[in-house]
Parts: structure tokens; C-alpha cells; sequence
């Protein structure tokens, strides 16, 4: 009996260094401290009402067209988040209803930022982002405007630096892709399904901020020309950041959590594109990407979450633990 439970706690050990105590190595050779993995495949609606690593926006931002993020507009349906802008009416509506999410973590500063989506929309009108953002001038984009042709992605760091770009293979944006941004110290570097699609250096962001995905119209030039005329949707399947952090004392705490663990284990995201692959070094002994470390794979736990929830947290009783959830 006491030899069991012995067997047990040494398993327990070896699995927690087997967590990505020393961070993250991509494919492009930069490390990260932190994730937030978040598989929208694998999550229902009560893990996704309970993760705190998530925030969904409800607010209006005035424009030609009032702009006005609700939480109706976010949900997780068929294995994907669905960000909805909904059809527009002007004489029933005082506003185009939008959906955002964006991380809890306010502290992101440099990372590579991964998701694999699709966005359909029957009409022009609105915008489907993917961004960092601290202010309107510290600010990298990956934005899908649904007045474009559905094969051209428009990458910027604002305010003066944008491009638009085909996806690779003739690609349509009504498919399910892979985009990625690395923020590094002196540039910002895009992927389109893994392959490279440029970058800028002038305007790469030097302040920390959060990472969000919505779907949105405001009537304005760069969604417009016109009101959407339908309900436009982005639907994420999966999400994948890693980052470095601004907060020195997070970063010491990083820092004494690695040295404390024996094998040091990186872990490796080894794909050029969306990580499916979070995988320990050989030496880090088992699988990682389970719970524990720096690894946050939205499962609800305790700690981060510094913003209340919109209306998916309601329907939750108080108190309601999510499922382990395992990428
Ligand atoms: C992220 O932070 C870690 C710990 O301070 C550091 O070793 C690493 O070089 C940083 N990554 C980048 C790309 O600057
Ligand atoms: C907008 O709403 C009005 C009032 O309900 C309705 O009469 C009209 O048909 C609607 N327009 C469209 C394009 O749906
Ligand atoms: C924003 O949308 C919500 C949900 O549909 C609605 O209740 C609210 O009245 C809207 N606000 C504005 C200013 O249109
Ligand atoms: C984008 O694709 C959808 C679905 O095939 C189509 O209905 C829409 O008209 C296309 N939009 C543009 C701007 O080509
Ligand atoms: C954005 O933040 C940067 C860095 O803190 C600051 O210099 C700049 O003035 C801010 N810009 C706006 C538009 O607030
Ligand atoms: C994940 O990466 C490991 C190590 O590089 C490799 O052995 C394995 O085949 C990969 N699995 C998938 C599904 O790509």
C-alpha cells in the first residue's frame, strides 16, 4: 500500500517535469516563456464558460455605424468558436452586433501567435481579426475583409505598415487555415499555412497588450463599403500563443520554476504553423503539454482571470469546475 502510493507521487513527479517549466522553442528559434492553447474541438460549452484564460468583450464603440461587441455574438458550437456579425438593418437596428474575445493576460510582450479558422461571409461589411493590441498605435493585424475577393489577407502593423497577400495554393478564406504572427523585438514576421508571407519592421509594437480574435463592422471604409447585408462568421477551431511576459515578477517566478525542475524541459512547437504538436524534448522525460508549468490549455483553473464574463458565464451555477482537458 505505502509502496503503491510512493509509485503514485514519483509518476506525479515525473509528469510535472514534464510540463514546459522552461518554456516554449519554435521552429524559428525563439523561446517563450508561457502558453495558451485553447482547442475549440476539444471543449464544450461549460470548459469554454469556465476557462479564464478567455475574456469575451461587451461593449459598444461609437463609429459611422455604432460597432457593438455582445456576448450573443460568441459561442462555441460544432467543435469551433464562432464570432458572429450579425446582418444589419437600419431601421431596426441602432448598432452592428459584433463578437470579440481577447486573453485575460494583459501582460504579452513578443510572442508567436497561432490560429487556425475560417471566415464566411455571403456579404461585405465586416472584418474578422486576429491582433495584438496595447493602443491604436502599438497594435500588429491579421485581418480578413469581406469586401476583398476571399483569397487576400490584409497584414499590418499600425498605423503605417499593411499589406495585403493571397493565401498560398489559391486558398480561400471560406476554407479552414493556419495564420500566425511572431512578434519579436525588431520586427513582426507572418505566416499563411506555414509559409512565410512577409513581415515589417517599422511600427513593431515595444509595449505589452492582449491577443484578440472578432468579427466586426462599423460601417466605415475598411469594413464597408457597406453594412453587412448578412450574418458574417469566423469560426476558430483552434488558437495556440506563446509569449514572454512584462511583469518582472512573474518573470522571476518563471525563472525560479525552471531551475527548480532537474531535466529543465523546453518543450517544442514544431511546426512551422499552428502547433498540433506541443512535444518534450527527449530528455524531459514523457509527454507534455498536460496540465501544470506555464501551460494554460483553458481548463479552467484559478488565478489569471482579471475580467467578469459576459453571458456565457450566467448559465454557469457558481462554482462549476471544468473537465481535465488535454490538448
Ligand atoms: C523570453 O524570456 C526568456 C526568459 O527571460 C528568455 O530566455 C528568452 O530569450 C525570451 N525570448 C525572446 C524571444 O526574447
Ligand atoms: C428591416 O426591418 C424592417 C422592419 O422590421 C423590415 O420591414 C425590412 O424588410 C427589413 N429589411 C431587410 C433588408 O430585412
Ligand atoms: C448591443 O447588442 C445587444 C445585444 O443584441 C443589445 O441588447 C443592445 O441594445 C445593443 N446596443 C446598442 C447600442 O445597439
Ligand atoms: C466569398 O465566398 C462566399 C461563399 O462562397 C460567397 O458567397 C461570397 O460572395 C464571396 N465573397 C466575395 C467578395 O467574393
Ligand atoms: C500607445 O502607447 C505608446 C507606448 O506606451 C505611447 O507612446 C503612445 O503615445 C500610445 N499611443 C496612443 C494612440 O495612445
Ligand atoms: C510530433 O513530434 C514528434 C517529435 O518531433 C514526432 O515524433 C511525432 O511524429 C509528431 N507527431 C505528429 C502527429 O506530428
Amino acid at each position: 500500500m505505502l509502496k503503491s502510493i510512493a509509485t503514485t507521487a514519483a509518476l506525479l513527479v515525473v509528469h510535472a517535469n514534464a510540463a514546459c517549466e522552461c518554456g516554449y522553442k519554435t521552429n524559428t528559434g525563439q523561446t517563450w516563456q508561457y502558453s495558451v492553447e485553447t482547442d475549440f474541438s476539444k471543449l464544450n460549452t461549460l470548459e469554454w464558460a469556465a476557462t479564464t484564460d478567455w475574456a469575451i468583450s461587451n461593449l459598444v464603440r461609437q463609429a459611422t455605424v455604432d460597432l457593438n461587441y455582445t456576448t450573443n455574438n460568441v459561442a462555441v458550437s460544432n467543435g469551433k468558436l464562432q464570432l458572429l456579425c450579425s446582418a444589419y438593418n437600419a431601421t431596426t437596428d441602432s448598432s452592428i452586433r459584433s463578437g470579440q474575445i481577447r486573453t485575460t493576460r494583459q501582460d504579452i510582450l513578443y510572442g508567436s501567435f497561432r490560429a487556425s479558422y475560417s471566415v464566411m461571409a455571403l456579404s461585405p461589411g465586416s472584418v474578422a481579426g486576429f491582433f495584438f493590441y496595447a493602443n491604436d498605435t502599438q497594435e500588429i493585424d491579421i485581418e480578413i475583409q469581406s469586401k476583398m475577393n476571399n483569397q487576400t489577407v490584409h497584414l499590418g502593423n499600425q498605423p503605417t505598415q499593411s499589406t495585403d497577400v493571397y493565401l498560398p495554393n489559391k486558398g480561400v478564406v471560406t476554407g479552414m487555415h493556419d495564420y500566425r504572427f511572431d512578434w519579436l523585438k525588431t520586427e513582426t514576421k507572418f505566416y499563411l499555412d506555414s509559409v512565410p508571407a512577409g513581415g515589417f519592421t517599422k511600427d513593431t509594437p515595444v509595449v505589452d497588450g492582449t491577443i484578440s480574435f472578432n468579427m466586426w463592422g462599423n460601417g466605415g471604409s475598411f469594413s464597408g463599403p457597406q453594412t453587412p447585408t448578412t450574418d458574417n462568421v469566423m469560426s476558430i477551431s483552434k488558437i495556440a500563443l506563446y509569449f514572454n511576459t512584462s511583469d518582472s515578477t512573474e518573470s522571476a517566478k518563471w525563472e525560479k520554476a525552471c531551475k527548480a525542475v532537474k531535466k529543465r524541459p523546453v518543450c517544442v512547437v514544431d511546426r512551422v504553423g499552428l502547433s498540433t504538436n506541443t512535444t518534450a524534448p527527449a530528455t524531459g522525460g514523457g509527454s507534455a503539454g498536460t496540465s501544470g508549468g506555464h501551460s494554460s490549455k483553458s481548463k479552467g483553473r484559478k488565478g489569471k482571470g482579471r475580467l467578469s464574463w459576459g453571458g456565457l458565464r450566467k448559465i454557469l451555477p457558481v462554482g462549476v469546475a471544468a473537465a481535465a482537458y488535454h490538448v
